[in-house]
């Protein structure tokens, strides 16, 4: 069996069923709303995507022009976009053994810096992170704090809250490899009463085209993974974007946030109602990762039972080697969360990126992700992080081979 970190590997073949068939009545929204209204404690808005979220949270923070938002110096371009759409963004470089900025990061900018009014925190691939100790900076300097659980819904903070606890706002995002993923889709909460009244702008409509292309998007990854066990899977995908078939990550512009198709409702829905599982199912796999892997390989401060592990990190310095190696045993990993502190590296260059969050640029040279998701099952987890294994000690074994050479000068 090939296994993918994407390319639509959350999805079963109910799920393909359902999304092809998901009714677009009005109900499967209002009941949606209210899920989540009554979950996270605030006003419900949903949207197309995540960045939408993010946009609005901020349209409704109602904040000046000139306005600062610091962000995690190691995230998705769809972050940086939603708040370039309106506002600045001030980078935060990520801790040590971490892949988020902590509260003293935050404190330091807003010495450098006061116009940062807003901060969006973001538990990358589900790792949460210091919120108690950020909320209460925020709080003392009267900052707005956005939640983006877009990696993260499920996940635990170490004082035993879940993650959309403290924002003002929380953005939720539904779209593909997320842990909530029906294809795309996102809600805004407003948990902060002070900006429950905002009227929301017009939300526009997701045109049919782009709607059949998610409905389908289940269905033909599904086959694109399943041609790749007969050698045909990569001009499958190649012939399937071509064709323009596959939605691209990237979407409608933000100018014009949409409103959620009822029928992409009944999907999220139906994916909070596994939510407990399908972590249950995420932690068994990084725990046999977190047991097996090379601790050499292994960098996050601890392993956790409270993590979402969307994906689980390793580093590696040789990383195209592994990627190259891994695929010849049927893994591929070359999708990686995240390859620049703004993601992916091919849209750094569209960003204004300072080049100072150096330990992000650290992790982004080297970070790997291994999938958890349910089409990974636990025998497929052992055989993943042996052959990681299987990997180092082969390199390393080179590695000293190589150095002895030199040692010695003599290659003959
Ligand atoms: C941390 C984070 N937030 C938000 C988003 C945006 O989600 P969406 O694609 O639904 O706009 C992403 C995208 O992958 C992300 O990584």
């Amino acid at each position: 069996m090939h296994i993918f970190n994407s390319l639509g590997s959350n999805y079963n073949f109910r799920f393909v069923w359902q999304a092809l068939f998901s009714n677009d009545f009005k109900p499967h929204t209002d009941d949606l709303k209210l899920l989540l209204e009554k979950k996270y404690f605030g006003k419900a808005t949903l949207v197309y995507k995540g960045r939408e979220a993010i946009f609005l949270a901020l349209k409704a923070a109602q904040l000046p022009a000139d306005s600062y938002v610091a962000i995690n110096g190691f995230t998705c371009y769809a972050v940086y976009e939603a708040v370039r759409a309106g506002l600045n963004v001030h980078y935060l470089d990520i801790a040590p053994k971490s892949l988020h900025f902590s509260a003293i990061e935050l404190e330091k900018a807003l010495q450098e810096n006061p116009k940062i009014r807003a901060v969006i925190i973001q538990n990358t691939l589900g790792a949460p992170c210091d919120i108690e100790v950020i909320a209460t900076v925020c709080k003392k300097n009267n900052l707005v704090l956005i939640e983006d659980l877009a990696h993260s819904v499920g996940a635990v903070h170490s004082g035993g809250q879940e993650a959309g606890s403290f924002g003002d706002f929380l953005a939720l995002s539904f779209g593909r490899d997320k842990i909530i993923d029906a294809a795309s889709g996102g809600a805004l909460i407003i948990r902060s009463r002070k900006y429950q009244d905002y009227k929301m702008p017009k939300l526009h409509r997701v045109d049919q085209a782009q709607q059949l292309r998610d409905m389908f998007y289940p269905l033909l990854t599904w086959k694109v993974r399943a041609a790749y066990e007969i050698g045909l899977g990569k001009p499958l995908h190649f012939l399937f974007n071509k064709l323009g078939l596959l939605t691209r990550g990237l979407g409608p512009s933000l100018k014009d946030p949409h409103y959620l198709p009822n029928w992409y409702s009944a999907l999220v829905s139906r994916q909070f109602a596994s939510l407990n599982k399908n972590l249950d199912h995420r932690r068994k796999i990084s725990a046999i990762y977190s047991q097996t892997i090379d601790q050499k390989l292994q960098f996050l401060n601890t392993y956790s039972n409270n993590t979402a592990f969307l994906r689980f990190p390793i580093v590696v310095d040789k990383r195209a080697k592994l990627i190259e190696y891994m695929k010849g045993k049927n893994i591929h990993i070359s999708d990686i969360w995240y390859d620049a502190p703004v993601a992916p590296a091919k849209y750094l260059k569209l960003t204004n990126y300072d080049g100072k969050c150096l330990q992000a640029e650290k992790i982004a040279a080297t970070i790997l992700n291994l999938p958890t998701h349910i089409n990974v099952p636990e025998e497929t987890a052992k055989k993943i992080a042996s052959e990681v294994n299987n990997w180092l000690a082969i390199n390393t074994k080179n590695q000293i081979t190589n150095s002895k050479l030199k040692i010695g000068e003599v290659d003959d």
